[in-house]
């Protein structure tokens, strides 16, 4: 389907079809977004069928002010509030108890619903000019590499949706942060937001993830997931034969290493900011090579990297 540039006349007619039950890919500031109408339940339901995603994975919404948030969610502990002055509009999903009137397909039946704000100027317009909470999950096919460019998003999905619009690149190329409220908040995902950033603003350390019944899990947390279709592993890539090198790629922080066959750069001035950036985009594009493999050699594990190297393990898990 068409992609289109952001013009006045375009977002109007992106903002008709969504009130009218369609699926609009556009960009948020984390990754582009398959969009629908929250409260249309038919049109939700594209969604699930469109990015072939299991029922039981709910989706986010998004809403673009405090007022639409009290139609999504019916409630707001203190600790939410205190991440929403902080980080929204933004990368942040909060876990709320849900509003009755949400279609429970949205939530998959869960008594709770992800919302985020977003921040990027084009879901913003087209939150306003439908006036109506969009449910929107990543635009890619349920286990796939995350799309961080419309041109992603339509070899992926291309056939299948009414619109993508096109907004460039997008600036964190991560999913947001989700966090769940119990007696403590809990990080269901790493994600844009760095934990310590949400531990400042709360003043106090985050829970650990508890894998029980309490939390329900978040199937982003499943184990295979954000993959290319080109086998990925995660390795120091001193240690790989050169024969083994000549058909493969390596993703690299800022390091590269000879014999292989592509190498990719990450941040050469080692700025995990723009290696996230990058990340999907650069998977995306080796995964078009037709090489034998994709070997990454692992990122420190701090800020940005924990959310990095989350996505990367899933991705090599087969
Ligand atoms: O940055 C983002 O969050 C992007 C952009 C488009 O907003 N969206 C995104 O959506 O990553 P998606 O559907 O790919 O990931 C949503 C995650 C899933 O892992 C889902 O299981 C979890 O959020 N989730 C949704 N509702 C939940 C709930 N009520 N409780 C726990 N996890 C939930
Ligand atoms: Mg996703």
């Amino acid at each position: 389907m068409p992609v289109v540039l952001p013009t006045p006349q375009n977002l109007d007619r992106a903002a008709a079809l969504l009130r009218g039950g369609g699926v609009v890919a556009f960009p948020t500031e984390t990754v582009y977004g398959l969009g629908a109408d929250a409260f249309d339940a038919r049109a939700v339901a594209r969604i699930f069928a469109i990015k072939a995603r299991p029922e039981f994975d709910p989706l986010i919404v998004h809403v673009l002010d405090e007022a639409m948030l009290t139609r999504v969610a019916s409630d707001v502990p203190a600790a939410a509030r205190t991440l929403i002055e902080r980080f929204w509009p933004g990368p942040l999903t909060l876990i709320l108890r849900k509003n009755p009137a949400l279609p429970e397909l949205v939530t998959s039946g869960l008594p709770t619903v992800a919302v985020r704000m977003p921040a990027h100027p084009i879901a913003r317009a087209l939150l306003e000019r439908t006036d109506r909470a969009l449910a929107a999950p990543s635009a890619n096919p349920f286990g796939r590499l995350s799309p961080t460019s419309a041109q992603h998003v339509d070899r992926m999905l291309g056939e299948r949706v009414d619109l993508i619009v096109d907004g460039g690149p997008c600036e964190h190329g991560l999913e947001s942060t989700i966090v769940a409220f119990g007696p403590e908040a809990v990080v269901l995902r790493p994600g844009a937001i760095p934990a310590g950033a949400i531990e400042a603003a709360l003043g106090y350390a985050l829970a650990p993830v508890a894998l029980d019944d309490e939390v329900p899990q978040a199937p982003g947390r499943l184990p295979h997931h954000y993959a290319p279709r080109t086998p990925l592993r995660l390795i120091d890539p001193q240690g790989v034969p050169a024969s083994e090198r000549v058909r493969a790629g390596l993703v690299a922080l800022s390091r590269a290493c000879a014999g292989y066959a592509q190498v990719r750069l990450l941040s050469e001035s080692e700025n995990l900011r723009e290696a996230a950036a990058r990340l999907f985009e650069t998977l995306h594009e080796l995964d078009e090579l037709g090489l034998d493999r994709i070997d990454v050699e692992p990122l420190p594990e701090r800020d940005l990297g924990v959310a990095i190297m989350d996505r990367l393990r899933r991705a090599a898990a087969r």
